[in-house]
């Protein structure tokens, strides 16, 4: 065990514990990738694609759900599952305040209205009960989104759609594998949309896919999203003939990162299995700690771990959290708060006074009388202010890494008093100078 100051304090750091490469490739990706650029073969326009339309099939497979389309993104997989909803200018979509931007852009790019629930402030996920008062005539979906690798309540946001004959749409982003009593998450709801973007579970390079139970909505999305909206695919609806041409988005995805996550989704259960492994391992070595914890899923939830979200407690520490994370970063171990504050609070979704370069929603939010900022989300305030997140690439077995971690969460506990020491003077030196900064800058974990 570490002796001595922490290194905030001047001691030398315990740190750092090295996390495994992600994303890493098999020789046999690799090869097939290269093949691939060898033979100039880097555009494949649809499912006649022999390697498009192995990636779909593999990944229909793994998610079981009947209809799989690669895309470039997850933001472009997203917004596909709305435009084969046909959510559009006039509508609105409840989701979540605490989330990457993209699951609130996907709406705003449809020209929809983005509605927020709150969240639970440990976990940081949607809670149903603030869903059905922000039911209106104009309601048309909730898009929930699987945070930090941990499922969302589906069963009950599903009760809360079904009353009122809403779509669900779910983001699987950050949550490859996640599971609700042995289903996995993507399966429940009318179409899922996951970014496969390099440092997703699902790592390739720049990648997504929409995942959907109906064929109408997949034919929809195709036609919006790709080169002549995929028309020559095998199964293409007759009706859908006449729509089929140019006016789409870019979204197809080239056969050489295709190819990648054919080959990435057969190791993606066991790296899945090692993080949770590891997760528990951590659990289990923290469990004398008194101001940090790992948020408890219910029974049968069982979350993924793209990233590691620790509650932080602030009136047991009598530190701010911030305080808290200066002291892990200088330790060696990278930490930070992923969302900085409840989306409807960015400054680009301001309404009135909005002051920055022209945005494509906020003319359109402001026809629709939304004030974002006159609305509270406590849940999610509190989330934002205990929130310790970690990248999570710890996926091997490697003696000593999570008792090493949780030793330094310990070691931090352990000097807690000299820390409350070094805000307070810290706090004395920023009022006393006029232009001081009273909050240590943010360092932001990756995405
Ligand atoms: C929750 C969530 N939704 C959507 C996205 C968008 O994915 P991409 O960056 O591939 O567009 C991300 C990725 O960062 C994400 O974390």
């Amino acid at each position: 065990m570490h002796r001595g100051k922490l290194a905030l304090l001047g001691g030398s750091p315990a740190g750092p514990v090295p996390a495994d490469p992600h994303p890493s490739f098999s020789r046999r990706a690799l090869r097939r990738a290269m093949d691939l650029l060898e033979r100039g073969m880097t555009v494949g326009l649809g499912k006649h694609h022999p390697i498009i339309r192995e990636a779909e099939d593999r990944v229909a497979r793994w998610q079981k759900v009947k209809h799989c389309m690669v895309v470039s993104s997850g933001h472009a997989a997203l917004q596909c599952a709305l435009i084969g909803l046909e959510v559009g200018p006039g509508d609105e979509v409840i989701t979540t305040p605490y989330s990457w931007g993209a699951s609130t852009s996907c709406i705003l790019h449809c020209g929809a209205i983005p509605v927020f629930t709150d969240v639970d402030a440990s976990t940081g996920l949607m809670d149903p009960a603030t869903i059905e008062p922000l039911v209106t005539r104009r309601t048309r979906a909730i898009l929930a989104v699987h945070i930090h690798g941990q499922p969302a309540d589906m069963p009950a946001i599903l009760r809360a759609a079904r009353k009122r004959s809403l779509a669900v749409i779910e983001d699987g982003s950050q949550a490859h594998g996640a599971e609700i009593r042995g289903k996995r998450v993507g399966r429940f709801g009318d179409a899922a949309g996951f970014s496969c973007m390099g440092f997703k579970l699902l790592g390739t390079a720049e990648a997504g896919y929409l995942v959907t139970p109906r064929e109408d909505v997949y034919w929809k999305a195709a036609l919006c999203s790709q080169h002549m909206g995929r028309s020559p695919d095998p199964g293409f609806p007759s009706s859908l003939r006449p729509y089929a041409d140019s006016l789409v988005y870019s979204y197809r995805l080239s056969p050489v990162t295709a190819v990648l996550l054919s080959e990435q989704i057969k190791k993606v259960d066991r790296e899945i299995a090692g993080r949770r492994r590891n997760v528990e391992e951590l659990r289990r070595r923290m469990r004398g700690l008194e101001c940090l914890s790992i948020p408890e899923l219910p029974p049968g939830f069982v979350a993924s771990y793209y990233t590691l979200s620790l509650n932080f407690d602030e009136e047991r520490a009598g530190i701010s959290r911030d305080t808290f994370l200066e002291a892990l970063n200088a330790e060696g171990v990278a930490a930070g708060c992923y969302v900085p504050s409840p989306i409807p609070r960015w400054e680009r979704l301001r309404t009135k006074g909005y002051r920055g370069p022209r945005t494509p929603w906020t003319e359109n939010l402001l026809r629709a009388g939304i004030d974002y900022r006159s609305m509270s989300f406590p849940g999610c305030d509190e989330k934002v202010r205990r929130a310790v997140d970690m990248d999570w690439n710890y996926v091997r077995r490697a003696p000593g890494r999570m008792a090493r971690l949780a030793g330094i969460f310990a070691r931090i506990e352990e000097h807690l008093p000299e820390l409350r020491d070094w805000e307070l003077r810290r706090q004395s030196r920023a009022a006393a100078t006029p232009r001081g900064r009273a909050r240590p800058s943010r360092r932001e974990v990756l995405r």
